[in-house]
């Protein structure tokens, strides 16, 4: 794991989106993962801001959301869908056909849905690089507390906690969804690459144990401690309660003198 430490969260914004941008100019038909939340906000701002000014080019890229809430229509603004066209695909050209987030519309048939997810990322190819953020419980997707590091795209219920941290985005006379399908760990650790955003205080816990804590699915994202090739970018408040930060400074340092192809 290459951990990053960024001074706060416009750094860590700007960092992952070079990133990206290097990845899709490397490869104009990168299959791409994407996650919702916050912390992806200044991504793809940055990343909107790069495709408007600098010309990176989406036409080819192929994209796969990491997840979805259950029962809430496609249109309704609350959705990851509609998360996903506001703040990044209106202002983009990758082509709809080439956009997938789980349909999360349904009040059956999952399983066959969930398949169909999987086989979908199979028929691309699989994914080159996938992003992530993390729940304050050490999530990532959906993946809550217990997810097998085996698991693949299927339906999932959501702690209480989850269900918490989301009742912002919520009108408060609107039930929060209680249940979502994401991608599994097994579906996520298959990518090609990896790149977890953390940003803020409230995430250091997570970031700890993900990095530094025991492989456990109790905390689902020390799974990316079995991936070969995953970034952790992390602003400072994130790294707060990481014991080995003047390492990973260090390491950094190392990778940009003798490996910068790492950092792109
Ligand atoms: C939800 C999403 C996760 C995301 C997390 C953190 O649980 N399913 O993919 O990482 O929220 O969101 P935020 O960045 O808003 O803290």
């Amino acid at each position: 794991m290459l951990v990053f430490i960024t001074k706060d969260y416009a750094e860590l914004s700007r960092e992952a989106a070079r990133i990206v941008a290097r990845a899709i100019r490397r490869k104009r038909d990168l299959r791409l993962g994407l996650a919702t939340g916050e912390t992806q906000l200044g991504l793809y701002r940055e990343l909107v801001r790069i495709h408007r000014e600098e010309g990176l080019d989406f036409a080819r890229v192929v994209t796969f959301n990491l997840d979805e809430y259950v029962g809430l229509d496609a249109g309704q603004p609350q959705s990851f869908r509609a998360f996903m066209f506001t703040n990044f695909f209106d202002h983009v050209n990758v082509p709809v056909g080439q956009i997938h987030i789980p349909n999360g519309a349904l009040r059956k048939d999952f399983e066959k849905t969930c398949e169909e997810y999987e086989r979908a990322i199979q028929d691309a190819g699989g994914i080159d690089l996938q992003v992530l953020g993390i729940g304050k419980d050490g999530h990532i997707g959906f993946n809550e507390p217990a997810s097998s590091f085996a698991s693949r795209t299927r339906l999932k219920t959501l702690t209480a906690q989850t269900i918490e941290d989301n009742r912002r985005n919520f009108p408060p006379d609107k039930e929060t969804p209680r249940a979502a399908i994401t991608m599994g760990i097994g579906t996520i650790l298959e990518a090609q690459r990896i790149l977890l955003l953390g940003s803020g205080a409230a995430k250091a816990r997570a970031i700890a144990l993900a990095i530094e804590g025991p492989l456990t699915a109790s905390v689902t994202a020390s799974a990316l401690q079995l991936h070969r090739d995953s970034t952790l970018l992390v602003d400072r408040e994130a790294a707060a309660e990481l014991r080995h930060k003047d390492y990973y400074d260090s390491a950094l340092e190392m990778t940009r003198k003798l490996t910068p192809e790492r950092l792109w």
